[in-house]
């Protein structure tokens, strides 16, 4: 490859199925821009899914190809980044296995998602050895790619804390196989859902990136406007109100600070104001809508892409994966005949 020096990027979403408004604003339009500067990789954690999930696997794959739609309609390239499934790069299954040999058990019960998670959701049991494993899960994702920076949400910082850890521990158990990457913290907008909390599917508070224009007008008929502002007379405090958040995301500039002026005046009405934003909101989406509709319609290509990625993959975390073994001196006669130049790894 002759862009060798073009740094590796990685991030992956548990498969959760049609995506909203807020995964676009928080992560996919950062991931769209990322494809034309870096290695990119994006995956489906179908594995991780599995480690809260495991008594429920019935709509993974359904949820699998939904999210991905999601991915190619907001302008996700296979052409430009590897687009790929977890559990079709075993790798990552190997990679995580030898680092469990060295992780302190410590490390992992220490990491704040774990006590949070398992009291969230006190509906299944979680006292298992695979949910307990999920950082370091992720840490095998992350460097069976060598990656040097992982876009992700605040709440996934830890674990790319954790991957750092990882990483210096192998390397100065063995030998020097894996960079510390860092965590991308883009200046994610919070996108408020309908009733005002954060958008989140397990609110049921969200627009989603299929919805078709109706119901997204339907939606925000009913969304939560501020709620001191009962009469439409009563001047209104648009930094407290969803509505005037999603002003803020898609309308235009005039637009938003008319309606600011205007909320405070008591000059528009809350009915308007949501028809105006719905009128800019619908547009921005409407080149997602059509996309996905295109990939809906064959799913074939959805599945082959991710196929295509998923060899892709596998062949850059079959490379990573001998130098682990090398470091640490698993190697046996019968490997290590294999194609030229099959180990990136510099020799040191
Ligand atoms: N844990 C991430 C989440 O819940 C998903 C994920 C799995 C991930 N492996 C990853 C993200 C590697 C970035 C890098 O959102
Ligand atoms: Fe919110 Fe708009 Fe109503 Fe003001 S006028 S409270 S910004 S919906």
């Amino acid at each position: 490859m002759a862009d060798g020096a073009k740094k590796a990027v990685l991030s992956g979403m548990r498969p959760t199925g049609r995506l909203h408004v807020g995964h676009l604003v928080g992560a996919l339009d950062n991931w769209v821009k990322l494809q034309d500067a870096y290695h990119c990789y994006f995956f489906v954690a179908d594995w991780h899914a599995l480690t809260t999930h495991y008594a429920d696997t019935g709509s993974i794959t359904d949820d699998t190809i939904q999210m991905v739609i999601d991915w190619l309609a907001a302008g996700l390239d296979p052409t430009k980044a590897t687009i790929f499934l977890q559990s079709s790069v075993p790798e990552h299954a190997e990679l995580h296995l030898l680092f469990s040999m060295i992780t302190p058990l410590g490390w992992l019960e220490r990491v704040p998602s774990y006590k949070e998670q398992r009291e969230q959701l006190r509906d299944r049991d979680l006292g298992t050895y695979g949910f307990l494993g999920y950082p370091l899960l992720q840490a095998a994702d992350i460097l069976i790619y060598r990656a040097q920076y992982v876009p992700v949400g605040e709440d996934q910082v830890p674990h790319v804390e954790l991957t750092r850890e990882i990483a210096r521990r192998f390397n100065l158990t063995y030998k020097k196989v894996f960079p510390e990457p860092e965590a991308l913290l883009t200046a994610m907008p919070r996108v408020p859902g309908l009733d005002g909390r954060r958008m989140s599917k397990s609110l049921g508070n969200t627009i989603q990136l299929g919805d078709e224009p109706e119901v997204i007008r339907q939606k925000i008929s009913t969304m939560l406007t501020d709620p001191q502002r009962i009469r439409r007379s009563d001047p209104g405090r648009p930094e407290i109100c969803p509505v005037f958040g999603f002003h803020r995301l898609f309308s235009s500039a005039d637009v938003i600070a008319r309606v600011d002026r205007e909320c405070r005046g008591a000059e528009i009405g809350c009915v308007d104001c949501k028809k105006l934003m719905a009128d800019h909101l619908i547009p921005a989406l409407e080149p997602i809508h059509e996309r996905r509709r295109v990939f809906e319609a064959r799913p074939e290509t959805v599945w082959g892409i991710l196929q295509e990625g998923s060899r892709k993959a596998s062949r850059v975390a079959r490379a990573t994966l001998r130098a682990a073994r090398k470091a640490m001196k698993l190697t046996y006669p019968w490997e290590g005949r294999g194609r030229k130049g099959a180990s990136p790894v510099a020799k040191s």
